[in-house]
């Protein structure tokens, strides 16, 4: 489905922030990226959805490829077009209109019957917005938000969803909420690229992850095999407040760290 190979991103023409990432989230799958703040997870994300210009930024090596077609260098409206959905870092919605308006602003339909399937399928996923359809967005709780975020990129039916930490500052219960309806969304067909520093949540609803660090994949594979690695749980359990957060090549031993780089 997508084939990201050997990327390289700038910023500024000076900063190199991904040196080389591959990454392959295979047709109906769910697949997890993790790594620390920095990493180059949402650049990632923009490179592939067009978006890294908005940033100056530029891909100076590698491609991006859908279904077997060059993206490397679309627009944003063109990925759009290929049927890739996101769902940016901050839950961003339109604070001033309603649930309603903003599903609305998320559809690319003219055709009404088309526009009440998907705005049923979000509502029937987010029961919490049917509730709120015409509350005003921005009253919304967080989790709310999050979960308007998610069923604005779900109404223009989106064949791989692109998720940039949709659990970021949710409590417990609804980070677990999120990982539900994520695994619902993919089961209902949807491919899903999932940006997460909750490695639990994404990993027990992903096949497979990678981890990100400086730029660079240092670790992947199956994921019940990196959710069973003790390095990876004493890194992203170990460490849940934001100030103690070490790099993962510090935990892991120089043995092990020869191992995975190589
Ligand atoms: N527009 C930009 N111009 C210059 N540098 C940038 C820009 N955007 C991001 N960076 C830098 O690129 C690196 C990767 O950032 P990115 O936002 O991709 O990381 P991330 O893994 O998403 O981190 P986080 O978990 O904090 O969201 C960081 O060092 C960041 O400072
Ligand atoms: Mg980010």
């Amino acid at each position: 489905m997508l084939s990201v190979n050997n990327l390289e991103v700038v910023y500024d023409d000076v900063v190199l922030v991904l040196r080389g990432v591959s990454l392959d989230v295979p047709h109906g799958t769910v697949v997890a990226l993790l790594g620390a703040n920095g990493a180059g997870k949402t650049t990632l994300l923009r490179a592939v959805t067009g978006l890294l210009v908005a940033h100056r930024g530029k891909i100076t090596k590698g491609s991006v490829r859908l279904d077997g077609t060059d993206i490397t260098r679309a627009d944003p409206a063109q990925v759009v077009r290929g049927g890739v959905g996101q769902v940016m870092e901050g839950r961003r919605v339109f604070a001033e209109m309603t649930v309603e308006e903003n599903l609305r602003t998320g559809a690319h339909t003219r055709r009404r019957a088309e526009y009440r399937e998907s705005v049923d399928r979000v509502f029937d996923l987010f029961p919490v917005l049917a509730e709120r359809r015409r509350a005003t967005a921005g009253y919304l709780s967080g989790g709310e938000q999050q979960m308007l975020a998610i069923g604005r990129a779900l109404m223009a039916r989106p064949r791989l969803l692109l998720l940039d930490e949709p659990s970021l500052g949710l409590a417990p219960r609804l980070v677990e909420q999120v990982g539900e309806i994520i695994a619902q969304i993919n089961g209902q067909g949807t491919s899903v690229l999932l940006v997460e520093q909750n490695a639990v949540m994404a990993l027990s609803i992903a096949s497979r992850g990678y981890v990100l660090e400086v730029g660079k994949v240092v670790r992947d594979g199956p994921a019940g095999e990196l959710l069973a690695d003790e390095d990876i749980r004493e890194f992203y359990l170990g460490s849940t407040d934001d100030t103690g957060r070490r790099s993962l090549a510090e935990v892991k031993s120089y043995r092990r760290k020869k191992r995975w780089s190589a």
